[in-house]
């Protein structure tokens, strides 16, 4: 990263709320850290990004404000998202952004028209030539190695950080599309609630993730340590009673209790995204497929969970927190009709 540019590239972003990746054509993926960021409160300057910033989620001084800019599948601080791409495309490009011919940025699905245009203004502000704005499940989709350009109906499920995506695909298209807040974050929230009402404990968010990250099952076939029993993980808070530092272990079944609960949302939405997709494309689902993409793809059991709701064949991407990076350089190389806007 930082060394000097030559020559027109093309620039893939997955402005994702859990996770910022950026593609530069010919070099890779450069960049694949969370969406956070870190400002001196007083000067408002940007004191970190990413990981840097993320570690300091819960330890700053009063000084400093660490920002998560996007929050269920919607941006709820348009400035900040402008402070995260300056600040990393200055450090990738090192501010030689007339190197760039084209950006394309995949965005979440709820995100407003205004939003859009701030995020084309940015491209504008960073003196690139074309930017594009595309559906972050069509990137996903091709990411994950599905031929979207087929006439053929293709079911991709994104869990990410933020929200749930189901889009239905064909010929290049989302034909069909639902958005639900219940992903990554939400499951982190639940699993706090629960461990506060039960173990009378409270966490953090990283620990809670962490936690999840750790356990996450849904089938019944619990993960076990080399003992053979279920796994369990110590989580470390403050304890609501006496207020004092405290540590419980939390076990796998737990987990997979909350869990299951908050897949019946997901359930329902897939199940709602087959009813109202068109008879002949529908049809097409049965011989494709679904294929999953997002870190939420990786909790075990993720596949047998869709394949017996479903009945259908259900694939877990190969690098399902990449598969949109990945698509924005495929969508790059071979979509010529999908931008929203152009200066
Ligand atoms: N092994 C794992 N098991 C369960 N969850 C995981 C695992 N690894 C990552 N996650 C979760 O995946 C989420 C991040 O996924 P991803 O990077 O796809 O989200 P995002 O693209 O930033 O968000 P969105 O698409 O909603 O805007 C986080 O909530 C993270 O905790
Ligand atoms: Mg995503």
């Amino acid at each position: 990263m930082g060394e000097k540019t030559k020559g027109k590239m093309n620039v893939g972003v997955d402005l994702g709320t859990s996770n910022l990746l950026i593609y530069v054509e010919g070099r890779g993926t450069v960049f694949n850290e969370p969406s956070i960021i870190a400002i001196d409160k007083a000067s408002k300057k940007v004191v970190s990004v990413g990981f840097d910033a993320a570690g300091l989620v819960g330890k700053t001084h009063d000084k400093v404000e660490v920002i998560k800019p996007l929050n269920g599948g919607v941006i709820s601080d348009i400035d900040m998202i402008r402070e995260i791409l300056l600040f990393t495309f200055n450090k990738i490009f090192m501010s030689n952004m007339e190197h760039i011919n084209k950006l394309l940025i995949c965005i979440p699905s709820e995100i407003t028209d205004t939003e859009k245009a701030a995020i084309m203004k940015l491209g504008q502000e960073l003196g690139i030539e074309k930017t594009y704005i595309d559906e972050e499940i069509k990137a996903a989709a091709l990411g994950g190695g599905i031929d979207i350009y087929n006439p053929s109906g293709q079911l991709v499920v994104d869990i990410g950080g933020g929200t749930t995506d189901f889009g239905v695909l064909s010929l290049g298209e989302v034909v069909n599309s639902r958005s639900i807040k219940v992903a990554g974050d939400y499951f982190d929230k639940q699993i706090t609630n629960y461990v506060k009402e039960k173990h009378k404990l409270e966490i953090g968010p990283q620990t809670a993730e962490k936690i999840k990250v750790a356990l996450a099952s849904l089938t019944g076939d619990l993960p076990v340590n080399e003992e053979g029993n279920t796994l369990t993980f110590s989580a470390m808070g403050r304890d609501l009673v006496t207020g004092l530092p405290q540590q419980v272990s939390v076990n796998a079944k737990e987990i997979r209790k909350i869990l299951l609960e908050c897949f019946e949302t997901i359930k329902a939405t897939l199940i709602s995204t087959l009813e109202s997709t068109p008879p002949e494309l529908a049809g097409d689902l049965v011989d494709n497929g679904i294929q999953i993409t997002g870190g939420g793809a990786q909790i075990k059991g993720v596949k047998e969970y869709f394949e017996k709701i479903t009945g259908v064949e259900v694939r877990i991407s190969k690098y399902p927190m990449t598969a949109v990076v990945n698509g924005t350089k495929k969508l790059l190389k071979i979509d010529k009709k999908h931008y929203y806007g152009e200066f």
